[in-house]
């Protein structure tokens, strides 16, 4: 499958954003990983439509917006609007996932449902042959810079197991306490889809998307 990495602007430097994405864009990052927090579904609150609006002028990659907010579906079509490629919501924050997937679609974009580590992987299997791609937290969500929690790794394997099963090539996006150091472990257990905050904005930003980009090109 194609990797891709998407790294998260949470932990990039909001003084400099634009330039901080280019500079991901730049250097092969192919995605544009966008958390948007409501202080309800998560504590904490991050950016919405007007940030990504604005960020939208300063690349052609793929906005990969994954919504932390409760009842979602109030503000998909906006998200849309403000130039979200991809539009990924909680299971656990909606009672009907189905329409929220319909309403991405109708909209023309692809749709993503994300799970956190507490929620049984099971609970995905009405909606693995709906969606683009499948989140599987590998943090709580709410906040950048946490340690990867290890069994999500059997998460992820689970996952790619039931999309085997049914014959489906969906990408599986994985989230939180990634890093070149541990990229691969995430990616033998069926991932495809990388996002890392820390692990790209901590630092040197190309040089970092450098390293997961070597990663991918040497498996
Ligand atoms: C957490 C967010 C993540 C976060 C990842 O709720 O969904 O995208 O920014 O940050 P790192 O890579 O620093 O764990
Ligand atoms: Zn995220």
């Amino acid at each position: 499958m194609n990797n891709i990495l998407s790294p998260s602007i949470l932990s990039a430097d909001f003084s400099i954003l634009g330039q901080q994405i280019r500079e991901a864009d730049e250097a092969g990052a192919e995605y544009i990983h966008i958390d948007v927090m409501d202080g309800i579904f998560v504590p904490s609150i991050s950016y919405g439509m007007p940030v990504i609006k604005s960020i939208r002028k300063t690349t052609d990659k793929v906005f990969d917006v994954h919504i932390m907010i409760t009842d979602p579906i109030r503000y998909i079509e906006d998200f849309v609007k403000s130039g979200a490629d991809i539009i990924t919501f909680h299971l656990e924050a909606t009672d009907d996932a189905m329409a929220v997937i319909n309403k991405i679609h109708d909209c023309g974009i692809k749709a993503g449902i994300s799970i956190k580590p507490g929620t049984p992987v099971k609970e995905l299997v009405p909606y693995l042959d709906k969606v683009d791609m499948i989140l599987v937290m590998t943090v709580e969500p709410g906040f950048g810079g946490q340690s990867f929690i290890p069994e999500s790794i059997g998460r992820v394997k689970k996952v790619r197991e039931m999309l085997d099963e049914r014959g489906l090539l969906t990408d599986i996006e994985v989230d939180g306490g990634i890093y070149p150091e541990n990229a691969e472990n995430v990616m033998d257990a069926g991932a495809n889809v990388i996002v890392s905050g820390s692990g790209v904005f901590k630092g040197d930003v190309a040089a970092n998307v450098k390293k997961f980009i070597n990663i991918f090109q040497n498996r």
